[in-house]
Order: C-alpha cells, then structure tokens, then sequence
C-alpha cells in the first residue's frame, strides 16, 4: 500500500455488488499527497461511486479535493446565470435555493431546470468533451427524502448478450440539455441558450481508461442516434435506459450532512430522487472534473 495516512485506520466497504464503496480514514480537508489521490483513482476505477463520510468541508476545500484528479470543468450549465448564489465561479449549485438562500419559488425557472436532476443522466454528456468525474457534497439536507440514485454502466453492458452489444457498438448520439428537458415539458430557452445547449456527439459504448471494461454511455440528454429514424433511435435508448437501471445494478445513496459523493460520469449515471423542496432547504454544491476529449476521439 502507499503512504496514504495510517494505513490502521484507512477502511473501504464496498456497499453494492457491482459498484460502490465507502472510504473512512482521511481526511479531505487537508491536501492529498500524490500517493493518497493515485490511492482514491484507483478505488474510483475499480468501484466508480466513493462515499466520504463526515467531510466537513469548504467550497475551497472541496474544489481543492477535487483538483487532486483534474482541472475542474470551466463553465457549469446553468440557466438564470447571471442570478448565482454560490461565490465560487466553478461550484455547481445544487440546492433549492436563490441568490438570497431563500427557497425557490414553485414557479422559478431554475427550480423547473433543476428538476431535470430527476431523470436518469450523466453529468456534462451534453458538452463536447463529457465530464470525468463529479464531487457532490451534502451541506444541509432535508428530513425526508432527497436521496441520490447511481446506476453501474460497466455491469448493465456486461450483462447485455453479444448480439446486442455488436448492434450498439459503433452508434453515436446527440446529446443535449434541451432534449433531457424537454422529456419534462420544459421549453422555454432563450436563443442564447439554444446556442449554448446544442447537441454534441457521443459514444453510445465507451471503453473505460481505468479499468479496460467497456461501458454504456446513456443520458436523458440523448435526443438521437445518427443516422436512425428519431423514434426508432428513442425507442432503443429508452429499451437500454430500463435495461441499465434494473434494480441489479442500482445503488440508492440516503445522504447524511457532510457527505461527500465522488463518481464516474463516464461508466455510471444518477438521478435525484424528490422532497418537499418547497418546504425545506437541500444545500448541495458540487464540483466537475474535465474529462480529456470528445469520446468520439477515445480508444475503443
Ligand atoms: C448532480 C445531481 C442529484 C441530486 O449533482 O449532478 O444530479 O440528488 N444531483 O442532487
Ligand atoms: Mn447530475
């Protein structure tokens, strides 16, 4: 093992199956050493979901953390930009709540954007060049509800039979915000969004760098495959989107405050689950690695 702290009281219980593990023994608010964060990759390669329990951290100590595995992504993907409540300009907010740290309004544009969390998704698929990783971390959370749902892309592909996974293993699809918001309704962008939100081409099957396994590529966020009829390429994403979030390969996260959650945007996906947001605050900032190309550009 590496020098990573003392090793005693370092602990890793896996928590599913497939994927998923809690980390105990160290302490995020202090800088890793090269050895600790090759130590954290690689329990994310092999596990793709971490739990760091009772992190209680800074939004400068968790972007710090997160830096540890990348360059954070440079723009979140917002709508209402201009109305931000977090100070830090790389912190994706995650709450319910407005510039003032009151709850959105059941009307607010932002709470209608956000509900998108809700469906099936991976994050940043949407960009040209998809994310790495995602560190979500609990500041204040509701007393019922609000859980976060992860889904093993690496097993749903192992578990596909051959035939389907030649079928799938050259397609590319268009992914974008407009298309995942759209499934619920929601429609109303502005032309500099539009501009912003268009759709960028993806892998539908990824190879994952860190441990060789090939993985489905899904998201809510796909409004086409190329060269497919629109129906016939929605009526196969949504075939693979419930073949891939089976019970089998999903882990339900049931969050405590200060719990810092690291995962894979490039083998899983997640989803948020509901609470009665317009009663009660739910504080969650996150920060997005970069991940290095377009997929279309990576090795298969
Ligand atoms: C996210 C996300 C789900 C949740 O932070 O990217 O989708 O439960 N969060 O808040
Ligand atoms: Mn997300």
């Amino acid at each position: 093992m590496p020098d990573i702290g003392s090793p005693d009281s370092l602990r890793v219980t896996p928590l599913h199956p497939h994927f998923v593990a809690r980390v105990e023994g160290l302490d995020l608010r202090h800088p890793l050493t090269p050895a600790q964060s090759a130590w954290v990759e690689a329990q994310m390669d092999r596990h793709a979901v971490l739990v760091f329990p009772a992190q209680d951290l800074t939004d400068e100590q968790q972007v710090a953390f997160g830096e540890n595995f990348g360059p954070m992504e440079a723009e979140t993907a917002s709508v209402e930009v201009h109305r931000r409540r977090l100070g830090h300009g790389k912190m994706n907010d995650i709450s319910n709540l407005d510039e003032n740290g009151r709850l959105l309004a059941a009307d607010d544009r932002r709470r209608m954007f956000a509900l998108g969390n809700r469906l099936w998704h991976s994050d940043s698929s949407f960009k040209a060049t998809p994310s790495k990783y995602s560190l979500l971390h609990a500041r204040l959370i509701p007393p019922e509800g609000g859980d976060t749902e992860f889904a093993d892309m690496r097993a749903a592909w192992d578990a596909l039979p051959p035939r389907t996974q030649a079928k799938l293993q050259d397609l590319v699809c268009d992914h974008s915000l407009i298309f995942s918001r759209g499934l619920l309704g929601f429609g109303e962008f502005t032309p500099e969004e539009r501009a912003r939100f268009e759709p960028v081409p993806q892998r539908l099957v990824r190879r994952h760098p860190g441990s060789g396994r090939r993985a489905l590529f899904l998201a809510s966020h796909i409004g086409r495959i190329q060269g497919w009829p629109v129906p016939e390429a929605l009526a196969l994403i949504r075939d693979l989107q419930e073949h891939a979030t089976q019970r089998q390969f999903v882990y339900r996260h049931a969050w405590s405050t200060h719990d810092l959650v690291m995962w894979d945007n490039r083998c899983t996906m997640h989803r948020a689950t509901a609470f009665e947001d317009k009663e009660y605050p739910r504080d969650m900032r996150r920060v997005t690695i970069a991940g290095v190309c377009p997929s279309l550009a990576e090795a298969v």
